[in-house]
This record gives structure tokens, sequence and C-alpha cells, in this order.
């Protein structure tokens, strides 16, 4: 009889998270005294906005927020997403059609959790954000990669959703603005991908946590607002960490069916129970609060997008599209591979990340971490003056 594994082999399966493998091993150079600079986690650099932070401080003071709470979440906190929902994306639902998260990540694995059977499968489009995967294998599911690439502007389209589809095809996994290409689908785009789900009778996990980082003339633009009789096969993912620079406080939420909902909140009864009291009152003032933080913070993006773009495109040997949302940009460096940096010819993004952490100890993910390899992922939700500092020392060492 074969040995039994220490660990179960679900969770021996699981790769640990390289995005946040790489800003720890880039903190820890930090901490080491290192002068490290971190285009590695997708992480605002503001602080969260002053009202949301003397919220939270009020709430501290208060024992009713000592004490557990409705699993699904504070009835204001829900009744409130449920309002920003509206007014953000048009999308119309009840209060009990959400359910509060301990951010965006996990609403993500519990809206799967709820929604697939073992084997049932997840239509995934890449680059797709590196949990996405992991999430669908850890609920069971099967990962489908639906290869994208810059011809499309990294969309996936019908054709290409189609040749994966198979009777087994359950959801299909939708995020505009997406992480890591910045890629914002049109909504005519958004349209035809929602009826051709709605056609075939699957679900569509629709991340809109990105919601307001749109620039230019792009918009995001919410499925089942675009598609209205997709809504009762929609769950739709969103939090605070990227709008309202929240990354810390753990807030993200699920939005879909009465059904879906009151399934994940049985599961998060026996998993985490409600999200801790004083993030939700922190919640609470940013979603029912104003939005001129947020619109500040984003036209500081912007800028900073324009600028990494331009200084990107300036190094030989690297490609990078303009991206239209999210804060980051996704340039090809294939162009780099194979050469001499630095004394050492790296043969894939992966080791070419590794090099550019050593050498010019600046830190970025590399495509392999979001199913693409040769290509980086850089955050651009950092100061003016590191992504300067950052992407000149990547210039110097690929300039040998
Ligand atoms: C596409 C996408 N969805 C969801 C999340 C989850 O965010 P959080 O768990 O911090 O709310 C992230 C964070 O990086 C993301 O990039």
């Amino acid at each position: 009889m074969a040995a039994m594994g220490r660990i179960s082999a679900r969770i021996g399966a699981v790769a640990e998270s390289a995005t946040l493998a790489i800003d720890a091993k880039a903190k820890a150079m930090k901490a080491a005294g290192e002068d490290v600079v971190g285009f590695g986690a997708g992480e605002p650099d503001f602080p969260t906005p002053a009202h949301i932070v003397e919220a939270a401080a009020a709430a501290c003071r208060d024992p009713r927020n000592h004490r557990y709470g409705p699993v699904a979440g504070m009835p204001e906190l829900r009744a409130a997403i449920a309002a920003k929902t509206a007014r953000d994306s048009g999308l119309q639902v009840k209060a009990n059609q959400v359910l509060v998260t301990n951010g965006g990540k996990h609403a993500i694995y519990n809206a799967l959790a709820t929604l697939l059977d073992p084997g049932d499968e997840v239509l995934v489009p890449a680059p797709y954000w590196t949990t996405y995967p992991e999430a669908i294998a850890l609920a069971g599911g099967v990962p489908v990669v639906v290869a994208t690439d810059q011809s499309t502007g990294y969309r996936a389209t019908i054709d290409q959703l189609e040749a994966a589809r198979t009777p087994r095809t359950k959801v299909l996994l939708f995020v505009s603005p997406s992480n890591p290409t910045g890629a914002v689908y049109p909504r005519d785009q958004v349209e035809a991908l929602g009826r051709w789900a709605l056609e075939h009778g699957l679900w569509v996990l629709t991340d809109e946590i990105y919601e307001h980082l749109v620039y230019g003339e792009a918009t995001a633009h919410s499925m089942p607002v675009v598609v209205p009789d997709l809504a009762d096969r929609c769950v739709v993912v969103n939090g605070v960490a990227k709008t309202y620079a929240m990354t810390g406080w753990r807030v993200g939420w699920i939005v879909g069916p009465a059904d879906v909902v009151a399934g994940a909140t049985n599961l998060q009864s026996h998993q985490t129970s409600n999200v801790a009291a004083v993030s939700q009152q922190a919640a609470l003032a940013a979603v029912s609060g104003p939005l001129d933080d947020v619109a500040a913070m984003r036209d500081v993006y912007d800028g900073r997008r324009r600028r990494i773009v331009e200084l990107l495109r300036a190094i030989p040997g690297i490609e990078c599209p303009e991206p239209e949302g999210a804060f980051y940009v996704f340039p090809s460096v294939k162009g780099v591979l194979g050469r001499d940096v630095a004394g050492r010819t790296p043969a894939s993004s992966l080791d070419l990340a590794a090099v550019v952490l050593e050498e010019a100890k600046v830190a970025v993910v590399p495509g392999e971490a979001f199913g693409a390899p040769g290509y980086f992922r850089l955050s651009y939700a950092l100061g003016d003056d590191d992504l300067v500092e950052g992407v000149t020392r990547l210039a110097k060492l690929l300039a040998g």
C-alpha cells in the first residue's frame, strides 16, 4: 500500500502565489538593507483615504464591533454594497444578494467552491491572474486555459472560447480591466461574450475589482448589465482593495443570485465567519462615501502609466503595449531572452526576472506566473521616483 502523504494531494498541488512570493522576497531584501525597487505587488502606494481611516478608528472604540457579526456581513454594509453596485455599474441587486468576504481573493474561491462540482471546467483566458487556476483546482474544478495574445489586445474572442468549450464547461471567468494585461473589453465584446455564455448555459464569474481604474476612452462594462438575462447565472466579484487603496483591510464581496450567495454564506459560516467588524466599518465608509479620492488616485496612475510605457518602449528588446486599465504594464521581454545579461544568458522570463532582482535590485513578476512566458508584469502603483529609478536600472542592466 502506498504511504499516505504528509499533506494532501490537493494542497500539495497548489503553487505558491508567485506575485506574493516576489513581493515577499523584495520586502525581505529591503528589510536587509538592500535598495530594492518593487514592481511586484498589485498594491496602491497611497494610504487609505482619511475619512475611511477615521471611520475605522471610531469603530474600534464601539464595543458592538468587538463581537461576532452576521456571517454574510453587516446589514448596513450589504445594503451599501448593493447601492454602490447600482451607482457604479448599473446592476440592481438586493442586499441579500451580497456576501461580504475577506477580500476579493476569498470571494473568488467561495464563488467557485459554491458553483463547481468535481471535474467541472472553467474557461480562463490567459494571461490570467495567478490565483484563478489554483482557486479553481482547490474548489474541485478544472481550469481550461484559453490563450490570448497582443493581436486581440489580450481579449478573448468567441472563437477562442468556443474551441475550448466542452460538455463539462460550467463557468467562464471574465475580468475587465484585467490583471495582468490591463486589457479592457469594449461594450460590444462584453455583450458578445455574455450572449455566448447565455446561449450555452454557462455561468460567468466576473471580476470587477479594477472597475474604477480605466484610462482614456476605456470604460468598464458589467456583463450582467450589458446582458441582463445573464444575471441569474452571473456572479460578480469586487472589493475595496484596489479602488480605495485598502489592500490590508481585507474586504471584498460577491454579488449574485440569492441561492448562490446563500450557499457561499453557508460555506463561509464554517470557514471564516464574518469579516473583521472594524474592516467592515471602514468598507462601509468607503463604498458609501464620495469617489473624489478614487478619481485623484486614478489620475496619478494614469500619469505613471504613460511614463512607464514610454520608458519601457525605449529599452531595446522590450515591446510594451499601452494598457487601458488596472495598474499594470505587461511588456514582452522576448527580444532580450538568450542575450548576455550581466554575464548570464537568461532563457526565460522567469530566469530574467531572477537576474533583474539580483543584479539591478528590481522586482518584477515573470509572465510564467500568468500563463504567459516571455513577458514581465510591472505594477505602476508605486511612487514616481521609484518608477523612474526602477526602469532606469532595468534599462542599464539590459544595455549590458
Ligand atoms: C484581478 C484581481 N482580482 C481579485 C484580486 C483580489 O484582491 P483582494 O483579495 O486584495 O481584495 C486581485 C488582487 O490582486 C486581482 O488582481
